[in-house]
């Protein structure tokens, strides 16, 4: 059974960080999205496509934009109870905040509890896939998974590593560490829609054999991800110049212990050297902009070159993120890269929020409006609220009509998500 889309709808046609970005989508004013068993099967014209599919249910969006779920692409859904939590910078932040809540999910209960509120909350934001650190304990992870599958979600998490410089509670060992991944990778890696990233939590959490028996994991699994922290702020990277004197910067943590490669996700990646960003090219790994929380927690201004260089996903960071929005994300996006004299256009800030976070993901079935792909999709209304509804009325241009949700929106602005074509709000 077909079921046809009708609205407005923008999809990609090429990298907008490497041609013209008003050129690299194609934008349908009356159009629709073809949605067989799960699937995206065509998109075109709504003419077009009704003609085509004439026994087709049809669902109409009226004037509301149609686009790819958005894909968050480094997210701590644990955190889901502590985000806005106020006046700290990062250590202090894991301290005070972080690591007491995240040593509740000790209780399997919480865990899936926090899980269901997360993925419910991610979903009325209009986001559809996400990569989520849990926390050390292996229910934390069974608990992302389990809601995931429920709701048909395709979701990447790992069990977060740590067995030094964390609380007693919050503390495995290299041996566990690797033991109870393992575990967790067999049970869920390709299991529907499931996907098990290898997590050590940041470079001073982990003892180099820690570091080491994930970089062992890896290979062993060269399928898998691998994502963790890299470079957010000044104060970390000098702690772990204490900790790990021989290595020549922070980056080189991560390669001596076999923790970098293509599948890797570098969260923040703020403050690289020269070196650092010459070596995350040449392994073609991926960099994870968080820009909500670079500017909550005060961490630094991700440098936007680097999307024209890597594989650049964009997330929330939830809760060091101060908001469970990709609108609100790709707003502060915008923001930062203001401050360093990158004006970003807002195609470039919905790619990276689609399609470069599933790039990221090395995932080709979601982030993209086309045939073949999931249908994971959210649907936006451009004028959801009065401040943006007299704004988009004076629009002349389509990124005029779209700029002011981007800046503006938030969850109001999400009239459905779909999840392999079905509607989840
Ligand atoms: N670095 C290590 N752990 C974390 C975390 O939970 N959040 C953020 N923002 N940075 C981290
Ligand atoms: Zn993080």
């Amino acid at each position: 059974m077909t079921t046809l889309l009708l609205g407005q709808t923008l999809a990609f046609t090429a990298d907008p960080f490497q041609t013209d970005p008003a050129g690299a989508v194609r934008h349908q004013t009356h159009g629709a999205v073809a949605v067989d068993d799960g699937r995206i099967t065509d998109v075109g014209p709504a003419d077009d496509l009704r003609r085509a599919h004439p026994q087709a249910q049809v669902i109409d969006h009226g004037a509301n934009l149609i686009l790819p779920g958005f894909v968050d692409a480094h997210v701590h859904y644990p955190q889901t109870a502590i985000i806005a939590s106020w006046g700290k910078r990062l250590i202090d932040w894991l301290n005070t905040y972080t690591f007491p809540e995240e040593a509740r999910f000790s209780d399997p209960a919480h865990a899936a509890a926090t899980a269901e509120t997360y993925l419910d909350l991610a979903l009325a934001h209009g986001t559809t896939s996400m990569c989520s650190f849990a926390t050390i304990h292996p229910a934390s992870v069974d608990a992302i998974f389990t809601a995931g599958t429920a709701r048909g979600m395709a979701v990447w998490a790992g069990k977060t590593c740590m067995d030094r410089n964390a609380p007693g509670d919050l503390r495995d060992t290299a041996q566990s560490a690797y033991d109870d991944s393992k575990a967790l990778l067999d049970r869920w890696h390709g299991a529907g829609r499931a996907r098990y990233v290898v997590t050590p939590r940041f470079a001073p959490t982990s003892s180099p054999d820690q570091l080491s028996a994930l970089g062992a994991l890896w290979s062993e699994n060269p399928d898998c991800l691998m994502q963790t922290h890299l470079s957010e702020q000044t104060d970390e990277i000098a702690w772990v110049r204490d900790l790990f004197p021989e290595a020549r910067d922070y980056l080189d943590v991560y390669e001596t212990h076999g923790l970098m490669g293509e599948r890797g996700l570098y969260g923040h990646s703020i403050h690289l050297t020269e070196r650092e960003r010459a070596r995350l090219r040449d392994v073609n790994a991926a960099v994870v902009h968080c820009p909500t929380s670079n500017t909550f927690i005060g961490s630094g201004l991700f440098d936007m070159d680097l999307a024209r260089m890597l594989r650049t996903g964009l997330a929330t960071d939830t809760g060091g993120g101060s908001s469970f929005s990709m609108l609100r994300t790709m707003a502060a996006a915008y923001e930062v890269a203001q401050l360093r004299g990158q004006a970003l256009h807002p195609a470039q800030l919905l790619y990276l929020a689609t399609e470069g976070s599933a790039r990221a993901l090395h995932a080709t079935d979601i982030g993209r409006l086309a045939s073949g792909a999931m249908a994971d999709i959210v649907v936006l209304d451009l004028a959801s609220t009065p401040a943006i509804a007299q704004r988009h009325a004076r629009a002349d241009t389509l990124w005029e009509a779209v700029f002011p949700t981007i800046m503006m929106g938030d969850d109001r602005a999400v009239a459905q998500t779909y999840v392999a074509g079905r509607a989840m709000l």
